[in-house]
């Protein structure tokens, strides 16, 4: 695998393979590092469906509303490269000085996907995001980019950006990895202490138990149910759980209303943020 820091060092990597072959097709995965088995899977399918992956590991300032959060976000870049060196072509590690040279001025807006949920908690998250994805995508042109379902406001907002901007780029959606008991993958579960780890699966068991649910409780009726599941754990304090149209992402009233409904639910547990969701139709 090629590391290359700088956007000319990757401008150049890419360049030198189009001219081995004009017609390789590229997938593209972007990171912030702190791998983990959900971040392999995206990288071995866009093994499988193309001719060269090429991932980033880019920690983006401009996407955490909270510097507490930027501090204390996982940074292991050794193991992190040692991870995926047989699975990856190329590894793009630029500085924050070389994605952002001045100050970022773009400026993204996607209306009603974005006010909600994580739009709404983390205000400026999803402009940083949009940001630095479509600096991305300019630089490595990938054929397709593989995002996963973890994060699935990001997902509709990725996929709504490529729409409007008409960028000839195919997004591929990538199921949440989750641990044995359940615990959806996330490089912030590595700052869960070992209590509150044993504790965590507990969002996945009530997730589950709620898409049970949903045969006989209306979507609302299930927030609330959700809510007061939480309400007897101490250890957690919910920050939302909402049944949404899967591709609107506004809450719906009957689950008619909606070809496809997901629960999307935001929790803290020690000090840490974790984000869920399980499709429900
Ligand atoms: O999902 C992430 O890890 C980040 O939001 C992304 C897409 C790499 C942009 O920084």
């Amino acid at each position: 695998m090629k590391i290359c820091k700088t956007k000319q060092e990757l401008q150049e990597a890419i360049a030198e393979r189009k001219n081995q072959n004009q017609s390789v097709s590229i997938g593209f995965v972007p990171t912030m590092g702190a791998l983990h088995e959900g971040h392999l899977t995206l990288m071995r399918q866009a093994k499988q469906e193309n001719d060269i992956v090429v991932c980033s590991i880019f920690v983006n300032p401009i996407q955490f509303n909270n510097k507490e959060d930027l501090a204390k976000y996982p940074r292991q870049i050794e193991q992190d490269i040692a991870q995926i060196d047989t699975i990856c072509d190329i590894c793009f590690t630029p500085t924050e000085q070389e994605m952002y040279p001045t100050a970022p001025q773009e400026s993204y807006n996607f209306g009603s996907l974005e006010t909600v949920m994580e739009g709404a908690m983390r205000p400026g998250h999803f402009n940083g995001v949009c940001i630095v994805v479509k600096r991305l995508f300019d630089l490595v042109q990938p054929d397709k980019a593989y995002f996963g379902e973890k994060d699935f406001q990001q997902l509709a907002i990725i996929r709504r950006m490529v729409q409007e901007l008409n960028l000839p780029i195919s997004i591929c959606p990538v199921k949440i990895v989750r641990a044995e008991d359940g615990l959806a993958l996330s490089s912030r579960n590595k700052r869960l202490s070992p209590q509150a780890r044993a504790l965590a699966p507990f969002i996945f068991q009530t997730l589950s138990q709620a898409k049970e649910k949903s045969t006989d409780m209306a979507p609302k009726q299930l927030e609330m149910w959700i809510a007061r599941q939480f309400e007897t754990q101490k250890a957690f304090s919910l920050e939302y759980a909402y049944v949404v149209d899967a591709n609107t992402l506004q809450c719906i009233d009957k689950y008619e209303d909606a070809q496809s409904v997901i629960i999307c639910i935001a929790v803290w547990l020690d000090n840490v943020r974790l984000i869920d969701n399980m499709f429900i139709k």
